[in-house]
């Protein structure tokens, strides 16, 4: 994407594209190009883009992302706006796939195979690929400390995530105290909300469990009213000052008599104490990495 790094930069708003856990990733994608590229961006459902009116300058850049390379709805994207757009970039896993060859230029993600529905290897090329071009892109807007940490961290997520699956006894053991239950709810905040909007969608998709992933901000808002002790909430807390803020939420379904599962970085005795059960993701700084840990438990 080097030859349109600059056009990316200049952008009056970057829309990333894409379906299902490709659309997830767009959303933790446009989070991050705001947060560190500082381009204002947004992610739309490619199922839905084609049938709206968003406004599309000549500076508008797409990126489009897709696993198999072939998504109907991202392609059909890709063909209305091509000539809209200032250029369409590809997030792409299938090499020489229709996306591939359709974009201006793209990266490939080369996550290998995918093999399960849980699509864990794309899906985490995806948000790591996006987030390389946010830094990429806001590499003279953010401290050198933030970037190199972030270089260190990318480094070390293969190993962290080992950690995380080595315990899959702990997971195994949780998921049967949990799998009677027929309704879900996974919760988190910032970017954390997007990852339980994807923890939803594999419950749903592998277990044939009903669950919604909900902004944990938008909890009191609504779905706190189906709070009972036959839903389970599982709630992500982060590291920072949204992590926080999780305690409150809670405490909210704790006062409905509602199951909880802690899903944590770092050590908190508080949501220890009043959780149903706890479990514990190594800590980053990067939250966004730290959302990937998150993922790994919840797939
Ligand atoms: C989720 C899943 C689907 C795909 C979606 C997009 O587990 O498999 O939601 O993510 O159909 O597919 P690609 O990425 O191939 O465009």
């Amino acid at each position: 994407i080097s030859e349109h790094i600059e056009t990316i930069r200049q952008a009056d708003e970057i829309i990333f594209i894409g379906c299902g856990s490709a659309f997830l990733a767009a959303q933790v994608a446009s989070r991050a190009m705001e947060d560190i590229g500082r381009v204002k961006s947004r992610a739309i459902n490619a199922g839905e883009l084609q049938y709206q009116n968003p406004v599309i300058t000549e500076r508008t850049v797409i990126v489009a992302i897709s696993q198999s390379g072939e998504t109907a709805d991202t392609l059909g994207c890709i063909k209305v706006l091509k000539d809209k757009a200032a250029a369409i970039i590809g997030i792409v896993n299938v090499v020489g796939s229709n996306i591939s060859k359709e974009v201006d230029s793209g990266i490939y993600i080369r996550a290998g195979r995918e093999i399960s529905v849980a699509s864990s290897k794309a899906l985490t090329n995806m948000i790591i690929n996006c987030l390389m071009m946010a830094y990429l892109v806001g590499k003279d807007k953010i401290s050198h400390l933030e970037y190199e940490t972030f270089i260190q961290e990318i480094q070390l997520l293969p190993s962290l995530l080992e950690k995380v699956l080595s315990k899959e006894q702990n997971i195994q053991s949780l998921a049967r105290q949990f799998a009677t239950y027929e309704n879900m709810l996974c919760i988190g905040r910032g970017s954390l909300e997007t990852i339980a909007l994807e923890g939803a969608l594999k419950i749903k998709e592998l277990s044939y469990i009903h669950a919604e992933g909900y902004s944990a901000a938008e909890l009191k808002h609504g779905p706190l009213a189906l709070v009972c002790p036959d839903i389970l909430t599982i709630a992500l807390v982060g590291n920072n000052l949204l992590g926080q803020k999780m305690l409150g939420n809670i405490k909210e379904v704790i006062t409905r008599d509602g199951p909880i599962l802690s899903v944590m970085s770092t050590a908190s005795e508080e949501i220890e104490n009043i959780s149903t059960k706890t479990f514990h993701v190594p800590n980053m700084t990067n939250i966004y990495l730290q959302g990937i840990l998150y993922l790994g438990f919840l797939q």
